[in-house]
């Protein structure tokens, strides 16, 4: 049965969630407050970078609408989605400030029958919007928690070919509706209760963090040993109990998800009286990771000042112009402290997050970015870069030194062509 579905916030989340239900078959309004983001939407254009959503929007302009007007949005809605940002706050906690404004725009909404909340929350956010619900006038109005496991990049074929849905509810009423709003998904709904959905999201988030931090750790033991931690991770994944997915070692994991949500368990942890050790360390590893190779790369330079170091990848990982938490941030920052020139090229990453850095100047290949550099180090592994003709590059280094940061070339092969080749727990 084909739904009338607001949803709030048009960023990552809220866009593809209003693409595929509208694709799904649902005729939904989406409602952000950025007028310029209203606009582009209106005249056709994607404002963020995700393959196969332009598309996907595209086709299904018939039942998918943009507004900048809240009264507008939920005048026919059934279902409110709830997709705006929760930022952490200097505390760790996440700021749920918009999350409840949407709450507050919903006191004339007439057709109403759920609200559900697809932002990243702590747990017992659920109880607390039922209770704005409730003083709003909206006892009748069901509540259900419905997390985004989508990866940035696929977000698309994520949602509509997802690992699991994961529905969270108080009444059978409200599960039945949201898993009645996914037919046409092909993936397993499970129905659990609020509390537990909230908790899923971010144990999930923390497990994969937990996952990527293991293997640095494993890399760093790896350099000091002589092991190699790619054929070490890909032996260790093939047991299914580990698995191999997110087994890369790198300078660190970032984006707008992992960083923030394993900085929002631990709050919620330490809050709740039982500090979560082990995700501080896992946070506390990947705080390191970056700053430690840059430690290894400057010994190897001696010293920084006065050197010339290229930036090959700028975003959070390949496939989005994504700059959130990239480790290529800290990097940059770290190396203009300590002196150096940087250059850098990456073929996505969003203008605004690296024109303030006037001191970094951006290349438009990334033979030019390295031309005259002392090292060049690989931050984003895009697969580019594995064209590079790495020999012409050679030439035009100041010193022929790489520092391949995601393991993406060949050590053999770079150190034939006449580099220093440094990377990450792999034997120099
Ligand atoms: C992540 C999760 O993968 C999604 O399941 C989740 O829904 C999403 O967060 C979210 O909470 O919204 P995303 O942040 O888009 O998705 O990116 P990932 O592909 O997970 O990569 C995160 C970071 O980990 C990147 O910096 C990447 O380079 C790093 N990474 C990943 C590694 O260093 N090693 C790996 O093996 C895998």
């Amino acid at each position: 049965m084909t739904r009338k579905v607001a949803v709030f916030g048009a960023g990552y989340i809220g866009l593809v969630t209003g693409a595929c239900f509208a694709e799904l078959g649902h005729a939904v309004v989406v409602r952000d407050i950025v007028p310029e983001r209203i606009q582009m939407l209106r005249a056709g254009d994607v404002p963020i970078f995700e393959p196969g959503l332009g598309d996907m929007i595209a086709r299904n302009q018939d039942r998918l609408s943009f507004t900048l007007d809240a009264d507008e949005a939920v005048a026919e809605a059934e279902v409110v989605y709830v997709c705006v940002d929760t930022p952490p706050m200097p505390s760790g906690d996440a700021d749920l400030s918009r999350v409840f404004a949407v709450i507050e725009a919903l006191k004339g909404a007439s057709h109403l029958t759920a609200v559900v909340v697809k932002s990243t929350v702590p747990v017992g956010t659920g109880e607390r919007v039922r209770a704005a619900l409730d003083a709003a006038g909206l006892e009748h109005v069901g509540y259900a928690s419905n997390p985004e496991f989508t990866a940035e990049g696929k977000a698309v074929g994520d949602f509509m070919h997802p690992d699991r849905v994961v529905v969270g509810v108080w009444e059978d009423a409200t599960a039945k509706l949201i898993t009645e709003l996914h037919e046409g998904v092909d993936g397993p709904v499970l129905v659990m209760d609020v509390a537990s959905a909230e908790m899923t999201k971010l144990g999930a988030n923390a497990a994969l963090a937990t996952k990527i931090s293991l293997t640095n750790e494993l890399a760093t033991v790896c350099e000091a040993t002589g092991a190699d931690i790619e054929q070490v991770a890909r032996a260790i994944g093939m047991d299914p109990r580990i698995g191999s997915h997110f087994m890369k070692a790198g300078l660190g994991y970032g984006g707008s998800c992992f960083p923030k949500d394993s900085r929002a368990l631990r709050a919620l942890a330490t809050n709740s009286g039982h500090p979560f050790q082990l995700l501080t360390a896992v946070i506390e590893v990947n705080d390191l990771q970056s700053r430690r190779h840059i430690q290894r790369l400057k010994a190897e330079l001696g010293g920084l000042r006065d050197r010339t170091v290229a930036l090959l990848g700028m975003t959070f990982k390949p496939g989005t112009d994504d700059m959130r938490e990239a480790p290529s941030t800290i990097i940059a920052s770290r190396l203009l402290a300590e002196g150096a020139t940087v250059r850098c090229w990456d073929p996505l990453a969003e203008p605004g997050a690296i024109e303030p850095w006037t001191s970094v100047s951006r290349h438009a290949t990334p033979l030019e970015a390295v031309s005259g550099a002392d090292a060049a180090l690989i931050v984003t592994e895009w697969p580019e870069l594995a064209g590079v003709s790495w020999g012409q590059a050679r030439t035009v280094m100041r010193r022929p030194l790489i520092f391949d940061g995601r393991n993406l070339l060949d050590p053999q092969t770079m150190k034939g062509l006449g580099f220093t080749y440094m990377s990450v727990g792999r034997p120099t």
